[in-house]
């Protein structure tokens, strides 16, 4: 060993530090209201899915508040991912893989959207808040009514149309 390493190595291993007091390094306890702040999966059968409620006519003032300027007016035409419509098939190479065409849960898009969106301010909608908009992105993909009420119990039943594109995995 040289001497610039052996010096080096001593200066580790005698160097007075943290290490003394919390040897094993391991962290600190986190609060139960951060740990809540998180904890919020909702899995597609609907387990998770929080008290609350909300209708696609709600949802739209949301939407055009908050989420327009980057997926569009009606969820299509801006520079984020096209949220709505499924004319042109999943096979095809030009297809956009929307809420319509694509997604397999309707829980799953209340989860993704209350925990990832808006993308400048995640975390940041009221649970009616995401479950309006969500109603509201279900309405525009012709999924559901202006009027239906989207919470713990019916989200779970809403049929996606691509729902059969894809295998189930369940969750434990
Ligand atoms: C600042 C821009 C921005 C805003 C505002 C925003 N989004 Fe997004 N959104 C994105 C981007 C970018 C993606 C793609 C993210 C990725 O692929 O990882 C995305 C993805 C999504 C997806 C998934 C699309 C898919 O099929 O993969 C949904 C659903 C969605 N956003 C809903 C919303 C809703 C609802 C709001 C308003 C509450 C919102 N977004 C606001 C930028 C934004």
């Amino acid at each position: 060993m040289s001497m610039r390493r052996l010096v080096l190595a001593l200066a580790v291993v005698l160097a007075p530090s943290a290490y003394a007091a919390d040897p094993l390094r391991l962290g600190k306890p986190v609060p139960a209201d951060v740990v809540a702040a998180w904890d919020t999966t909702v899995f597609p059968d609907g387990r998770g899915l929080p008290q609350g409620g909300g209708t696609a006519e709600q949802g739209r003032a949301i939407y055009d508040a908050k989420c327009s300027n980057c997926h569009g007016p009606e969820g299509r035409g801006e520079t984020a991912e096209e949220l709505v419509g499924r004319e042109i098939p999943l096979t095809d190479p030009d297809t956009a893989q929307t809420i319509g065409s694509f997604w397999p849960y309707a829980t799953t898009l209340f989860d993704y959207t209350r925990r990832a969106m808006p993308m400048d301010k995640p975390g940041s909608l009221s649970v009616d808040e995401a479950y309006a908009v969500a109603a509201y992105l279900l309405q525009l993909n012709g999924v559901v009514a202006p009027g239906d009420v989207m919470n713990a119990q019916s989200l779970p039943k809403v049929q996606m149309p691509n729902r059969d594109g894809f295998k189930r995995i369940d969750a434990k």
